[in-house]
């Protein structure tokens, strides 16, 4: 599996979709940069997003500023909870997050300390998952003990490890020219706090009763200690939220009917639904201010991984601000002349791992037929018409009789309302496996018959067949294939 990863990995940067960040310094670990097809696609996925969310009578958005009041952070929970437990080696400085060190302990590993210091418990014959479960159970008690007996997995040396430590996650920077604590501000970790600030400037200008929402796109920071699986958790990223208002005693109906939302959404748009599972996190692991808690997980070549959380935060987010601020964070309900502090609903998916679970799901490989009537691989990214970086291609079959004038032709008329792309170079064959690896859903080529009766072929990406179009109804044929979900 992790050899498809590769695959993807090495498509991604040769097609221009992913790079990686400051590549010729040696690139900076957690960062990345999206190439001219990569772009397009992650505009296609915010914007799909952004039309599901606005184009409602309930939901307005917003786009919020990076940098916040420090005491945002503080109310929020995060200058003090934000953290992950780290542990450093002594002999080569390597620093590792605690869970992820445990996770990646290796099952004869786990046997092997299990025995150690159970020695009558674990002899003989037991079940790996047996095994699993009681190594976690331990590390949850105590990790000073298993610490012992592990060894550093850069430098190899056993028994190296500082005590654990809480790590906050969060970038920090300064305002203005003084560097000192009292000008300290933070690259915000997550984009919903901007919303909770404005939760009643959006409320009162724009005229909202509850039930409403407000949606945002927009980049977020963490200072993740192991970055890792290409765009899966990197140190910056964008997150794509909804926060939605709620009468609190409405709370479990909305949360159900955003968990079904949110989860038909990525199937809508080509996820394979066997690759989609809910994950609802343990009463003991819910973060601080949840009451409810569900993560929809894609399955990556690596493992599954969660895509979006969908979590019900209760009032604990307005009530702090309103703590924190002095401020009234509570809403006027002038139906039942009631005042109350709203519960909030939130969907929190990311830009970039969706990016990424489209990617991955997208990428295929399969037989397809050579002109010669022979078999050969392609390798194709079947993504959504919607999502797809360029709709279409135009190629002339060959460079002359005239073929080259009808396709530029067809290219301009096309170009101003889709992104489309011109090819001439090599075999048509080797032209569409071009589009195919990149995932362009419909290629159009002007050949012999286009000079006789004025149509060209037009080929579907997925099912390979071909068929005819006059070049007069071309723009309306693709836009009409365009714009069904
Ligand atoms: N406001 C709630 C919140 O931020 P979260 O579960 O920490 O919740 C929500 O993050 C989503 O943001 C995740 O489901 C994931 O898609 C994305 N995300 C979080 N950390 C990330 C990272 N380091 N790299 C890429 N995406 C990340």
């Amino acid at each position: 599996m992790p050899e498809l990863m590769d695959k993807i990995v090495s498509l991604a940067k040769r097609r221009g979709y992913v790079f990686q960040s400051s590549e010729i310094y040696g690139g900076l670990n957690g960062c990345w940069d999206y190439g001219p097809l990569g772009v397009e696609l992650l505009r296609n996925i915010k914007e799909e997003w952004w039309r599901s969310m606005t184009l409602r009578d309930d939901i307005e958005g917003i786009d919020a500023s990076i940098l916040m009041h420090p005491r945002v952070w503080e109310a929020s929970g995060h200058v003090e909870n934000f953290t992950d437990p780290m542990v450093d080696c002594k002999e080569c400085k390597f620093r590792y997050r605690l869970d992820v060190l445990f996770e990646e302990t290796s099952i004869k590993k786990q046997k092997e300390i299990l025995r150690e210091l159970f020695p009558d418990k674990f002899q003989g014959q037991q079940k790996d998952d047996l095994i699993t479960q009681e190594f976690k159970k331990i590390t949850d008690k105590s990790t000073s003990i298993i610490l012992n007996y592990l060894t550093c997995p850069n430098c190899g040396k056993k028994d190296s490890f500082t005590d654990a430590r809480k790590f906050n996650l969060m970038f920090k920077t300064f305002i203005g020219p003084v560097e000192d604590t009292s000008a300290i501000v933070y690259l915000r970790p997550e984009t919903a706090q901007g919303i909770y600030v404005n939760f009643l400037n959006v409320q009162v200008a724009s005229r909202k009763k509850l039930p409403f929402g407000i949606a945002q796109i927009g980049k977020a920071f963490r200072n993740e200690i192991n970055t890792k699986n290409f765009l899966f958790r990197t140190r910056e990223f964008e997150q794509m939220e909804m926060q939605y208002f709620v009468n609190p005693a409405t709370d479990v109906q909305w949360f159900e009917f955003w968990r079904e939302q949110r989860m038909q959404w990525f199937i809508n748009l080509g996820l394979k639904k066997d690759k989609l599972r809910w994950h609802q996190h343990e009463p003991n692991a819910l973060a601080h201010y949840a009451k409810d808690a569900y993560d929809i997980e894609y399955e990556f070549p690596f493992a599954f991984g969660e895509i979006e959380g969908i979590h019900n935060r209760t009032n604990y987010d307005l009530t702090r601000h309103e703590e924190f601020s002095g401020k009234s964070m509570k809403y006027f309900d002038d139906k039942t002349n009631e005042k109350y502090t709203p519960f909030i609903i939130e969907t929190s998916a990311g830009a970039s791992r969706s990016f990424m679970a489209f990617l991955v799901d997208a990428y295929t490989e399969e037989e397809a037929p050579t002109a010669e009537g022979k078999f050969e691989m392609r390798s194709v990214l079947k993504l959504h018409h919607r999502l797809a970086p360029i709709k279409a291609a135009i190629f002339p079959l060959v460079n002359r009789d005239g073929m080259p004038e009808i396709a530029r032709k067809i290219e301009s008329e096309l170009r101003s309302n889709i992104r489309v792309f011109y090819d001439d170079s090599g075999a048509v064959g080797r032209r569409y496996r071009r589009q195919d690896e990149i995932g362009t859903p419909y290629c159009i080529t002007v050949d012999s018959q286009t000079l006789q009766d004025d149509t060209v072929t037009v080929r579907d990406r997925d099912s390979m067949q071909q068929e005819r179009v006059a070049i007069s109804k071309i723009l309306n044929y693709i836009q009409n294939k365009l714009t069904k979900l």
